[in-house]
């Protein structure tokens, strides 16, 4: 891919699943990683993975929901490499209950890291990429976004997820910074395989490719994303989703 050798990317919630996947594909494209996360031993652990073949990377504590804590990562990013290129908003969680059953806190929280944890990361994260070229922010929003049993507060984030992001590229387009969502299908990470396999096998009816991603899968094209290869794509929503008709 064109465009990001030698770019200092970010990845939150990069210490495993798709973020890890993602930090470790950028790696080989020879970005620069920064990989952020509220699990500093997992984060720690993916830098040195990436150093020990040879790449260039550090681990950063950040919980995205908090505003201090992105203040404190910008604040050490800028120190270690004196701004940023790439933001990938990865970091997420669930907490699935249907409506009658799910607690303010479950709501809270999800709307937290997955939502305003990307917002807050935006905001912090843009000024350290006006002036620099080529620059470009990946939210990982969801099939979800659509609607989904059971998440109601997750749903609603990754809808909220599609607004953020074109509203934010709509601002920066005159910055020259990139804003772009990936919305994947299931992919078999941690975050999935906490689902039991009775309810896992019920979604490959409703997915062509009849098999769930693999989260390399959804790293090819956040890479895409941030790359120059995609110096015309902006404010868009790609599905990586196995031709899911959602
Ligand atoms: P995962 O649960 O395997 O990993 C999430 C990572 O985020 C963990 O390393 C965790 O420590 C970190 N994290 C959680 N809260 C945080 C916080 N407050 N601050 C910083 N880091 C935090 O999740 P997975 O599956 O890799 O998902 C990554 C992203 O992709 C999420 O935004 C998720 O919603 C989205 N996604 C995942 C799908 C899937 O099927 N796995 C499908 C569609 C979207």
């Amino acid at each position: 891919m064109r465009g990001l050798n030698g770019k200092v990317i970010l990845v939150t919630g990069g210490a495993q699943g798709i973020g890890k996947a993602t930090a470790l594909r950028l790696a080989e494209e020879n970005a620069v990683l920064v990989v952020g996360d509220r699990n500093i031993e997992g984060a720690d652990a993916v830098a040195a993975e990436i150093r020990e073949s040879g790449g260039s990377a550090r681990s950063v504590q950040l919980d995205v929901s908090s505003k201090q804590s992105w203040q404190d990562a910008a604040a050490r990013i800028t120190e270690d490499h004196g701004g940023l290129d790439g933001l990938v908003n990865n970091a997420g969680v669930t907490r699935d209950k249907s409506l009658l059953k799910m607690a303010e806190e479950d709501w809270d929280i999800v709307i937290d890291v997955n939502l305003k944890g990307a917002w807050l990361g935006c905001q912090a994260i843009v000024p350290l990429m006006i002036g620099r070229n080529g620059c470009s922010i990946v939210n990982l929003s969801s099939e979800s976004r659509w609607g989904a049993f059971g998440q109601s507060n997750y749903s609603s984030a990754k809808a909220g997820l599609v607004g953020l992001t074109r509203t934010v590229a709509f601002e920066q387009a005159r910055n020259g910074i990139r804003v772009n969502a990936i919305a994947p299908g299931t992919t078999m990470t941690p975050m999935v395989e906490a689902v039991p396999d009775d309810v896992r096998k019920g979604w490959l009816d409703n997915i062509p490719l009849r098999r769930e991603a693999q989260p390399a899968e959804i790293a090819a094209a956040v890479a895409f994303l941030l790359s120059e290869d995609a110096s015309y794509i902006t404010a868009q929503i790609l599905g990586v989703n196995g031709g899911s008709a959602l």
